[in-house]
């Protein structure tokens, strides 16, 4: 948006005016038009805003916020929130969630715009200190990565550090961290969960949530090592998408019904492996699970379930991290021809990305979407037995420099290695070039 600005000095160096809006555009006349002014020690600045629904500064301050929501409205009607009998909690299976989420949205009107993209990404990690020396470190760089993609796209993020049902541990808690976002955003179309130990490997990909219009839950797998081998790593449950729905709440509800805050958790271990025969942990788990429910009850559930397969919604690490340089030089090759892609310009300027698509479209050497850090667990430091813990070490740090690297170019600057997490190098102009 135009943003005009005139600035004026007294003589004796103290701002006295704010500057008049000089030319309106066409379009601008349309709006109504907002305008303030600050006051720095040497000049006024005033500027004048359109308001309407993509982006409002507000004259009353931070009522309003990026996305045009009204913060500050909530009508005295009664809503879900108001219902005694309502709770956050899984033990209580909630009825007519749409209903009561449409009735919500009716009455705080300004989170409609935009309501099908909205996308809340939640995440989360152990109450206590992890028993790794460097593991609440590892936390910090997965969640910073985490902060990054979303300011970039304009997503929320929790980050849940308590079990939120006592008995839902490890795996398990993501089920009831994600029913109470859902709650607590009905503004949310999708609730994204994705594991502590998730990296965001290509900050620019977008999900492309046009192809899950007509589905509720989005998950990474493969249908024939799922329907076929009945393989419970037929599709990984570490990262998935929910739509806000009464499906995703009674699907969550038969789903957590085999977890260890049941009686029948015991139960559910033997079904599971009996099932799956490669599963390795004996007790029930929520990966297992939901392969269980696409094999035995996919008339009630798999319609709406999307088993992603055409790109990284995750990918297994080991396959992943020994391309990044490689990845990372086909990038810059692409930009040394490219001088439109490799113009300078504001982070939350997106159109580069969209620019980005032609030269990508088919292409192999794609930047993985997300890297999974499946059996490195950097909290805990035990690690699956088939990698060592410097190669899990080494790899992260190589994947969140090679997401930091995307992030960074915005801020003028560069790792100077993928391994170097410690050090970067300011980028020249017109780089790669
Ligand atoms: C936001 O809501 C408040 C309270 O309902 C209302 O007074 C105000 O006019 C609204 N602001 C906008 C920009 O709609
Ligand atoms: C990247 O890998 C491909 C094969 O997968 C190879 O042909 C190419 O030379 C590699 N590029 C670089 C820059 O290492």
């Amino acid at each position: 948006m135009p943003i005009r600005r005139t600035s004026s000095l007294s003589s004796t160096g103290i701002p006295i005016a704010a500057g008049t809006i000089v030319a309106l555009s066409l379009l601008w006349a349309f709006w109504p038009i907002t305008t303030f002014s600050f006051t720095s020690p040497t000049r006024t600045v005033s500027f004048s805003t359109g308001v309407n629904n993509l982006n409002i500064f507000s004259g009353d301050g931070a009522t309003i916020g990026d996305h045009g929501f009204n913060l500050t409205h909530d009508p005295p009607e009664p809503t879900f929130y108001d219902d005694p009998d309502l709770t956050y909690t899984i033990d209580k299976p909630i009825k007519n969630w749409d209903e009561k989420r449409r009735e919500w949205l009716w009455l705080h009107p300004s989170f409609i715009p935009g309501l099908q993209n909205r996308v809340m990404l939640v995440t989360g990690s152990q109450f206590n200190p992890c028993p790794n020396p460097i593991g609440d470190h590892l936390l910090l760089r997965f969640f910073k990565n985490k902060v990054d993609y979303c300011r970039i796209h304009g997503y929320d993020i929790f980050y849940n550090n308590v079990l939120l049902n006592p008995k839902m541990f490890t795996y398990w808690a993501k089920i009831p961290s994600v029913q109470a976002a859902m709650l607590a955003h009905p503004e949310a179309e999708w609730i994204w969960w994705a594991d502590a130990d998730a990296v965001f490997t290509d900050m620019d990909f977008k999900l492309p949530l046009q192809r899950y219009k007509s589905h509720n839950f989005v998950v990474h797998g493969w249908p024939e090592l799922i329907y076929e081998k009945k393989s419970w790593t037929g599709l990984n449950a570490g990262v998935f998408l929910i739509r806000n729905s009464q499906w995703a709440l009674d699907f969550m509800d038969v789903w957590s019904g085999m977890g260890p805050q049941t009686p029948n958790y015991e139960k559910w271990g033997e079904i599971l492996r009996e099932t799956c025969k490669d599963k390795t942990v004996p007790e029930s788990d929520d990966q297992t699970g939901l392969v269980y429910l696409l094999l035995k009850e996919k008339e009630k559930w798999g319609d709406k379930i999307y088993v992603e397969d055409r790109y990284y919604f995750e990918g297994y690490w080991k396959e992943i991290v020994g391309k990044l340089e490689n990845i990372t030089e086909r990038y810059n090759g692409v930009e040394k021809g490219e001088r439109r892609l490799r113009r300078r310009h504001a982070e939350k300027v997106r159109g580069y990305s969209a620019l980005w698509e032609e030269y990508l479209e088919g292409e192999g050497w794609r930047r993985p979407f997300m890297t999974h850090f499946t059996g490195c667990q950097p909290c805990s430091g035990t690690h699956n037995e088939l990698y060592s813990r410097q190669s899990c070490l080494d790899a992260m740090e190589k994947a969140l420099n090679f997401a930091d690297n995307q992030v960074l170019r915005s801020y003028g600057f560069v790792h100077s290695s993928l391994g170097d997490s410690g050090s970067v190098l300011p980028l020249p102009f017109d780089y790669p070039a």
